[in-house]
């Protein structure tokens, strides 16, 4: 069969690493992709940000399985016109991915149906976040409702703060659209965990869990960014925690996207805070985490190609998957500057050197290749990837071949699953 992924990072580069060791596929494509997607897979030019460009390009290919990465056309609509035209893709339709394009609607979603996650307030004004402001302690969490890339998030030490945050976002300034409409939240402490589940609209299938490392800096200090590192192991959580996960969080969030009209098909990520008070929701994504893919499709061990279409065709079970005992981790090589501004277009060396590490696989993030070199393209350039039997080897061979790597403003953090390893 022919399959074509959609998107062009470090995501999309493990997604058809995995693809391709599917004896189904007969030809795999990837668009737009990057310089390392294009060693394994053909690249075609796509403008993501175009619905039109990427009805264009499907008419073009007819693919047998399209499988979408990144949220931005998924909120566009691409699964709904997609299967309109009858080439089968994997992910929710436009109204499904609300649960990630809109925060207010996964709040009032959670809700309505009792999954656990902090208090909040919807506010339309400034006016609206001060009358709101007196039932919250600081420090406040304040989001902008709509996708911003990471950056619609700021958790803000005082009242005044959380104010003059949340005016700039209603200012168009900050985020643009997406602050028109602005959502507070009580501050929860507690370790982040990554929980995604498969899903055919109805029922579940749980991947194995991961830790995300969003903050620029070791120690989880510096600026959010659209995460630096993840790791994935076994004991993670316990089989407890996930099927209680499973019943409390992801199928009753599932249960009521279908009881209110809009069948979540794909990968819903939940993004939790594991606080004293039990696990609580701190959003919703719609498709597969980056850099958590890399970790988590590392200990993957039966057909992708099978579970997508099993989401596709209403018919998930929790057997989709096979997963080995071994842990995973990956981490990412970021352009100096990032998340901030960046250059790109610097040469990088020792991607093979780096590749030869046992166990280890370099998924390229933002790279392009030209006359046979790659350079940097983006923020985050390369997810360094690796797999062994215990967390501690993995992540250092992970380490062993990010020093192998060199460009210009090169930077990651060194404490990647560094708090797994100290318990
Ligand atoms: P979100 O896009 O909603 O996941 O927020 C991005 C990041 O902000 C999360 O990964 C957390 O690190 C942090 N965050 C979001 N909501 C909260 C909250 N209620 N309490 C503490 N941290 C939060
Ligand atoms: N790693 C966070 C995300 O995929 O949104």
């Amino acid at each position: 069969m022919k399959v074509l992924v959609l998107g062009n990072g470090g995501r999309e580069h493990a997604l058809v690493w995995k693809l391709r060791q599917s004896s189904r596929i007969s030809k795999l494509y990837c668009a737009p992709g990057n310089g390392g997607i294009a060693e394994e897979a053909e690249c075609l030019p796509v403008d993501l940000k175009n619905l039109d460009s990427l009805v264009a390009l499907g008419q073009q290919m007819r693919p047998d399985l399209t499988v979408v990465g990144p949220e931005l056309p998924l909120t566009l609509g691409v699964v709904d016109e997609f299967t309109r035209r009858g080439w089968p893709a994997f992910g929710p339709t436009k109204a499904a991915a609300q649960l990630e394009s809109s925060k207010s609607f996964a709040k009032e979603l959670l809700q309505r149906h009792r999954i656990p996650t902090a208090p909040y307030a919807i506010c339309d004004s400034v006016e609206e976040v001060r009358a709101a402001l007196a039932h919250f302690h600081a420090p406040v969490v304040v989001k902008a409702d709509g996708l911003a890339a990471g950056k619609g998030v700021v958790i803000a030490t005082s009242k005044e703060e959380a104010a003059s945050v949340a005016a700039e976002m209603f200012s168009g300034k900050m985020v643009g659209e997406a602050g028109t409409r602005v959502v507070l939240e009580e501050c929860l402490k507690g370790d982040e965990l990554s929980f995604l589940v498969l899903s055919d609209g109805e029922r579940v299938a749980p991947l194995v869990a991961a830790q995300d490392h969003k903050r620029a800096g070791d120690g989880d200090t510096g600026p959010n960014t659209g995460g630096m590192g993840a790791y994935s192991t076994q004991s993670i959580i316990d089989d407890k925690m996930r099927d209680w996960l499973v019943h409390h969080i992801a199928r009753p969030a599932v249960a009521g996207m279908k009881a209110e009209g809009a069948e979540f098909k794909g990968v819903l990520y939940c993004g939790l805070m594991m606080t004293a008070r039990g696990p609580m929701v701190l959003e919703f994504n719609c498709r597969f985490g980056d850099p958590e893919t890399q970790p988590i499709l590392m200990r993957l061990e039966s057909d992708l190609v099978d579970a997508l279409e099993a989401s596709i065709a209403g018919r998930v079970s929790e057997g989709d998957f096979k997963w080995s005992a071994d842990a995973s981790v990956c981490v990412v090589m970021a352009s100096g500057g990032y998340p901030g501004t960046f250059e790109v277009g610097k040469k990088i060396t020792g991607l093979s050197q780096a590749g030869a590490v046992e166990g280890v696989k370099v998924f390229h993030a933002g790279t392009s290749k030209l006359d046979g070199e790659f350079y940097t393209a983006g923020g985050r350039v390369l997810g360094v990837s690796a797999r062994a039997p215990e967390l501690q080897t993995a992540v250092a061979r992970a380490y062993e071949a990010c020093e192998k790597i060199r460009f210009d403003g090169a930077h990651y953090r060194k404490d990647i699953a560094g708090r797994a390893l100290k318990k």
